[in-house]
C-alpha cells in the first residue's frame, strides 16, 4: 500500500506518518508546504527509512499535486494538511479559507482526475459548533460552525462528501475532538499552557475558563484513521472522540499540579470572539464498525506529554522563534487584562 499523506510535518500527520511507518510495511509520502506550524524535526525517526518521502508542496498547487500523484501513484490519501488554529483563523482568514477550502478542492480534483482509491479526509468535531449540554453530535449533526477556521473546515468537509455523491470518489471523513501529545505547536491550549508554565510564565485562560473539550491523545486519534481508513465504507463519516469532556480551568489546573507550578501563574485574559462553549462527540459508529475506541487516560497521556516538553526544550525554543513571536504579541498583546 502507498499512501499521500498532505500536511504530515504537522502535530497530527507526523504523529500518524511515525505510526504508519513504525507499524505497517506502506509506503508513505509526506506532501507539505512546511508553513510554520511544520516541522521535519517532526519526522526525524523516518527520515532514513525508504519507505519514506518527503515533497515540499502546497495543495493548492495543481501542478505539484498531479505531480506527486503521477509519480507515486498512491492507492489512498490521507489529507491532513490545513491552517489548523482558530485564534490564527480570526487573525487573518484568508490563508486559512485558502488552504483548507480550496486546497481541499484542488486535491480532490487530483484525486477524481487519478482514480484514487480512498480519499481520507480529517475534519473536525468543531464543525458542528458549539453544543448546549447533554447533547453531543453523532455524524447526522446539522454543521453549524462559529470561526472562519472552523467554517472552512465544514466548507471543505461537505465538498469531500459531494465528490463521493456526485463523482463516486471513495472518500471516508473523520471528525475528531480537541488532540494532544507530543511535537504540537504552543499555541493550542495544552502545549502553550505547559511550556508557559514550564517558563514559570502567565497562563493565560480565555474569559471564565468554563469552555469545554473533548481530550483526545494524538495516538488515539491516528488510530481511529487508521481503522477508518482500513474498514470505514465509502462515503461515511465517522466521528474520533475522546470521550474525555473537561472545562478548560480544569486542564490548566492539572498542567500546573503535574509541572509543580502555582495556581497564582493563571492569567484570566479578554475571551475569544465568537468563542464556542462546548463540543461534544458520539464516536458509537466508528466503534461499532472497527472496534476502535480511545485507549489513553487523560491524566497518564497529560503527564507524558509534559514529560516530553520538559525533555525537549530546545524543539519548543525552535519552533517558538521568528514568526511565533510577532504572533504571540499579536494575539495576547492587547488581551492581558481580563474583560
Ligand atoms: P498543524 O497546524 O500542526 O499542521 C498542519 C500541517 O499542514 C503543517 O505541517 C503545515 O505545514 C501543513 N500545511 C498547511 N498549509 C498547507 C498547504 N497549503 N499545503 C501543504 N501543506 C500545508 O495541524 P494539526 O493539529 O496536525 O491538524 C491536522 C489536521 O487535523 C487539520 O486538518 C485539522 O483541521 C485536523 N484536526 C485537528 C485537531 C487538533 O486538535 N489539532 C482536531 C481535529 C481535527
Ligand atoms: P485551542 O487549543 O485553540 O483549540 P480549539 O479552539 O480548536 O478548541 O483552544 C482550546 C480551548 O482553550 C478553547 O476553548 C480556547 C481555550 N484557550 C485559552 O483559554 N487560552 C489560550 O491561550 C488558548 C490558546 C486557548
Amino acid at each position: 500500500m502507498k499512501l499521500l499523506v498532505t500536511g504530515g510535518a504537522g502535530f497530527i500527520g507526523s504523529a500518524f506518518i511515525r505510526m504508519a511507518i513504525a507499524e505497517t510495511d506502506w509506503r508513505v509520502v509526506n506532501f507539505d508546504k512546511l508553513t510554520y506550524a511544520g516541522n521535519l524535526e517532526n519526522l526525524a525517526p523516518v527520515e532514513g527509512d525508504e519507505r519514506y518521502r518527503f515533497v515540499r508542496a502546497d495543495i493548492c498547487d495543481e501542478r505539484a499535486v498531479d505531480a506527486a500523484l503521477a509519480e507515486e501513484t498512491p492507492d489512498a490519501i490521507v489529507h491532513f494538511a490545513a491552517e489548523s488554529h482558530v485564534d490564527r483563523s480570526i487573525l487573518s482568514p484568508e490563508p486559512v479559507i485558502q488552504t483548507n477550502f480550496r486546497g481541499t478542492f484542488t486535491l480532490l480534483e487530483a484525486a477524481r482526475r487519478r482514480g484514487i482509491g480512498r480519499f481520507l479526509h480529517v475534519s473536525t468535531d468543531e464543525v458542528y459548533g458549539s453544543l448546549e449540554p447533554p447533547l453531543a453530535a453523532t455524524e447526522e449533526f446539522p454543521l453549524n460552525p462559529s470561526s472562519p477556521y472552523s467554517a472552512s473546515k465544514a466548507g471543505s468537509d461537505l465538498l469531500a462528501r459531494s465528490y463521493f455523491v456526485t463523482f463516486r470518489l471513495p472518500v471516508v471523513v473523520t471528525r475528531a475532538s480537541n488532540n494532544y501529545g507530543p511535537y504540537q505547536f504552543p499555541e493550542k491550549l495544552i502545549p502553550l499552557m505547559v511550556a508557559n508554565a514550564l517558563e514559570d510564565r502567565p497562563l493565560p485562560v480565555y474569559g471564565d475558563g468554563m469552555q469545554i473539550r473533548d481530550w483526545l491523545h494524538v495516538e488515539d486519534h491516528c488510530r481511529g484513521i487508521l481503522a477508518a481508513l482500513g474498514k470505514g465504507r465509502d462515503g461515511e463519516i465517522y466521528n474520533i472522540g475522546g470521550n474525555r469532556a473537561l472545562p478548560n480551568s480544569e486542564v490548566v489546573r492539572k498542567v500546573l499540579a503535574l509541572t509543580g507550578k502555582p495556581e497564582t501563574l493563571i492569567q484570566h485574559v479578554a475571551d475569544r470572539p465568537g468563542h464556542d462553549r462546548r463540543y461534544a462527540l458520539v464516536s458509537d459508529k466508528l466503534t461499532g464498525e472497527t472496534g476502535w475506541r480511545p485507549e489513553m487516560e487523560f491524566e497518564t497521556g497529560l503527564a507524558d506529554t509534559i514529560e516530553w516538553y520538559r525533555a525537549n526544550p530546545g524543539w519548543v525554543a525552535r519552533v517558538r522563534s521568528g514568526e511565533y513571536r510577532a504572533y504571540y504579541e499579536q494575539n495576547y498583546g492587547k488581551r492581558t487584562a481580563a474583560g
